[in-house]
């Protein structure tokens, strides 16, 4: 079967499309033939070897995808052959808060291959079915950026209707945390360095966009348009973390979702402590909010935006098509 690995040195350039030996499914185990895939920005630090995210040469890439299932272990029970499943992203994080033990093997990174290829294995109870009125790759966004954007404002929020809800660009996990806020009844304030992006936010519900190019000092044009007293809720993709709180209301709450911009940042405490503000870092989630996430997908009939679709092959054009942050919402491959 064919798998795309990461050959010679870490560079989108050395990605490459290998022949491996196809699986067997042991005991408790599951075959998927996949059918389509998304990629994250994630996947660009993997791909380039940065940091923690950097895993050994010769690694499958790519945490997120959906396939069907063709052969079951013996004692296999939450799924059967013909059923479209996902991997979860952490396949040891089934249920409960985040504790050790549970984060380890991550698809598609340091510890674990990831889902691009032909054919995957994975144990029965990292599985979950997606939901039926979504395409394969609608389906292929929810692992990573829809799980995450969950946790971030279903799971950890006490978002009421009506609260202020601001999200940071228009990139997959954004985007996700737009619809879910908007599920809430929520008002939603999206930045975004393109106009045009911020008109399609809109069409999905945005009640206010401000564009951080031509108003770099978004906190406080959020700060104008929510009578100064700030945001109920800030989601911050970007992690500059100070601006998140300076545009946080007196004991909001900001939920810290990465580090676009890097890995460190300088925070004014006094400021910090002034707003008596809540920063949670989210780290994407368990088996029980995927499940969660797609009862309400379901409910809500909601679609995922999927931008742009690339071929099986095309990992490097899509890596950078996303890096060029040219999308607005998720990039998938078609297995
Ligand atoms: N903690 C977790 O569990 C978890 C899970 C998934 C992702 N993440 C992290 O979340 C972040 C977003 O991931 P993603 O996959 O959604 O990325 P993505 O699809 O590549 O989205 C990136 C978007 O962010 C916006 N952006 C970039 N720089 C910005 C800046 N300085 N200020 C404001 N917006 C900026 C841009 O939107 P515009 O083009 O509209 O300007 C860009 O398109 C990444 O840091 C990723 O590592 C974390």
């Amino acid at each position: 079967m064919k798998v795309m690995e990461i050959r010679d040195k870490f560079a989108v350039d050395c990605l490459q499309l290998v022949e491996r030996p196809d699986q067997v499914p042991g005991p408790g185990q599951v075959v998927l033939k996949m059918r389509a895939f998304s990629v994250n920005y994630r996947d660009l630090l993997v791909v380039n070897g940065v940091g923690r995210w950097k895993p050994p040469l010769g690694r499958v890439p790519v945490s997120d995808g959906v396939g069907i299932v063709v052969a079951t272990g013996n004692g296999v029970s939450r799924v059967k052959v013909g059923d479209r499943v996902a991997p979860i992203f952490y396949p040891n994080w089934l249920d409960g808060r985040v504790a050790g033990g549970k984060m380890g093997q991550a698809l598609g990174g340091a510890a674990a291959d990831g889902v691009l290829a032909e054919y995957t294995l994975f144990d029965d109870v990292s599985l979950v079915h997606v939901p039926a009125h979504l395409t394969d790759e609608e389906a292929a966004t929810l692992p990573c950026a829809g799980v995450t954007a969950w946790s971030a404002v279903i799971a950890l929020g006490d978002i009421r209707p009506g609260d202020s809800v601001v999200v940071l660009g228009t990139g997959g996990v954004s985007i996700f945390a737009l619809q879910f806020a908007r599920f809430l009844g929520a008002r939603v304030i999206v930045t975004s360095s393109s106009d045009q992006k911020l008109v399609r936010a809109k069409e999905l519900g945005a009640a206010e966009v401000i564009n951080y190019k031509t108003d770099p000092d978004w906190p406080k044009a959020v700060m104008e348009l929510t009578e100064d007293i700030g945001a109920d809720y800030v989601v911050d993709t970007v992690g500059g973390l100070k601006e998140a709180i300076a545009a946080v209301r007196l004991g909001g709450t900001v939920a810290l979702v990465r580090l676009l911009i890097g890995v460190t940042s300088e925070v004014d405490l006094v400021a910090f402590m002034g707003k008596c503000a809540r920063v949670e870092a989210v780290d994407v989630g368990s088996r029980e909010m995927f499940e969660a996430m797609n009862k309400a997908i379901a409910f809500h009939a909601m679609r995922p935006v999927v931008d742009r679709v690339f071929g099986f092959s095309e990992l490097r054009e899509a890596l950078n098509y996303l890096r060029e942050a040219r999308h607005f919402g998720k990039v998938c491959l078609r297995a």
